[in-house]
C-alpha cells in the first residue's frame, strides 16, 4: 500500500492529512487561525505564516500518529504551492521540502484549487463529464471537467468572489469574522425574501460579479438606519441574492456543458441555503457536496490531488519547485 501526505498553508489553516492510495483519509488534522484573525477582521499575512510555523510539525507528527503511520512509510509528500499568501505557502512548501530529504520522500506541488476540486473525489464516485463551482474565499469559477485530469475553467468573478462577499457583507452588519459561517447561522429561520439586492446577471455570460452587492448592502444599511432588529432577515436577504447567483450560472452552464455530476467545493460549499437549492433545483444531475471538513482549506484535498496526479504521471517533481501567488490558469497534463 502507498502512502500519500497533504500539506496546506496557504492562507490561515494548518491542515496535514494522510491518505492510502485508495483514497481512504488516515488522518486529517487540521489547525484554523480563524480565532486569531477575528480581531483584526481578516487575514494578517505575517501573523497568518507565524502560527503555520508554529503548527506545522506538531501537525505532521499528529496526523503520523493518527494515522498510525512512521515519516518513513510516506511515499509521496504533497503540498500546496500556490495560488495563496507568499509567507504562508513558504511554511508548507519549506516543511515538506526539508521532510523530503531527511526522508527521502518523493514531493509533488498541488495547485490550491486543482486541490479544492480534488475534494469532490474524497468520498464520491463522479460521473463524467462534470461540471464544478469552485467557491471560496479568493475564488469562484466554473470548472468543466472531462475526466479527473483533464479540466479548464469556464467561467470566473470578474471582480470579488462569492467568500469575500460573505465576509465583507458580514462586516458591515458587524457579525465578525470568518463572515461566511456567521451568515449561514443568523439566515435560519430568517426571512430570505426581507429584501431584494440586486446581482447583475451579465447576460450570456458564465462569469460571476458580487461587488455591487456589498454596495448596494452598503447604501441599504446607510439610508435605512435603525437595522440592527432586522439584521437576521438582512443577513438572509443577502445570502439569497449570493446563492441565487451561483445557481443561476450553475444551470446555464448544465445547458451548456450537460454534465452528469455538478460538484460544488471550497469553503462557500458549507453553506445550509446554497446546499438546499442545488438539491432542490439540480435534480437532472447527480449533485456532489464534499463533507464540510473538505470544503474549507485542510491538507485531505491536497493528497488527494496528489493520488490523482500521480496515478497518470510516473513523472518526479524537481526539488526546486516555485511557490506562487497568482491564479494559475489551469492546463491540460
Ligand atoms: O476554501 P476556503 O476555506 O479558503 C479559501 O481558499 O479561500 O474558503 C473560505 C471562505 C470564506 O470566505 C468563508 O466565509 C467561506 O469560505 N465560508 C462560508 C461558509 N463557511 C465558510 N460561506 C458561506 N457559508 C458558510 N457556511
Ligand atoms: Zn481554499
Amino acid at each position: 500500500m502507498k502512502y500519500f501526505m497533504g500539506i496546506e498553508t496557504s492562507c490561515d489553516e494548518t491542515g496535514v492529512a494522510i491518505l492510502d492510495e485508495n483514497s481512504k483519509v488516515l488522518s486529517n488534522a487540521l489547525y484554523s487561525q480563524a480565532s486569531i484573525h477575528k480581531e483584526f477582521g481578516g487575514v494578517v499575512p505575517e501573523i497568518a505564516s507565524k502560527n503555520h510555523l508554529e503548527k506545522i510539525i506538531p501537525m505532521v507528527e499528529h496526523s503520523l500518529k493518527t494515522a498510525g503511520r512512521h515519516i518513513d512509510e510516506i511515499d509521496t509528500i504533497c503540498v500546496t504551492n500556490g495560488p495563496g499568501l507568499l509567507s504562508c505557502l513558504m511554511i508548507g512548501v519549506s516543511t515538506a521540502k526539508a521532510l523530503s530529504l531527511l526522508n527521502d520522500n518523493e514531493l509533488m506541488p498541488i495547485n490550491h484549487l486543482e486541490g479544492h476540486i480534488a475534494s469532490c473525489f474524497i468520498e464520491n464516485v463522479v460521473d463524467f463529464p462534470a461540471i464544478c463551482l469552485v467557491v471560496s474565499g479568493g475564488h469562484t469559477s466554473i470548472y468543466y471537467l472531462e475526466d479527473e485530469i483533464n479540466f479548464k475553467e469556464i467561467s470566473s468573478t470578474i471582480d470579488d468572489a462569492a467568500g469575500e462577499a460573505f465576509d465583507k457583507g458580514a462586516k458591515m452588519l458587524g457579525l465578525g469574522y470568518p463572515g461566511g459561517i456567521r451568515i449561514d447561522e443568523v439566515s435560519k429561520n430568517a426571512n430570505k425574501e426581507f429584501h431584494t439586492f440586486p446581482i447583475p446577471e451579465l447576460k450570456n455570460s458564465l462569469n460571476f460579479s458580487f461587488s455591487g452587492l456589498k454596495t448596494s448592502l452598503r447604501y441599504y444599511l446607510e439610508k435605512r438606519g435603525d437595522w440592527e432588529k432586522d439584521i437576521n432577515d438582512i443577513a438572509s436577504s443577502y445570502q439569497e441574492a449570493i446563492v441565487k447567483s451561483l445557481i443561476a450560472k450553475i444551470k446555464k452552464a448544465s445547458l451548456d456543458y450537460k454534465p452528469k455530476s455538478i460538484l460544488f467545493c471550497g469553503g462557500v460549499a458549507c453553506n445550509s441555503r446554497l446546499r438546499e437549492v442545488a438539491q432542490s433545483e439540480l435534480t437532472k444531475f447527480k449533485t456532489i457536496f464534499p463533507s464540510k471538513i473538505f470544503c474549507t482549506d485542510n491538507g485531505a484535498m491536497i493528497a488527494m490531488r496528489g493520488i490523482q496526479k500521480k496515478s497518470v504521471s510516473k513523472k518526479k517533481s524537481p526539488l526546486n519547485f516555485p511557490v506562487f501567488s497568482t491564479i494559475r490558469k489551469f492546463k491540460k497534463d
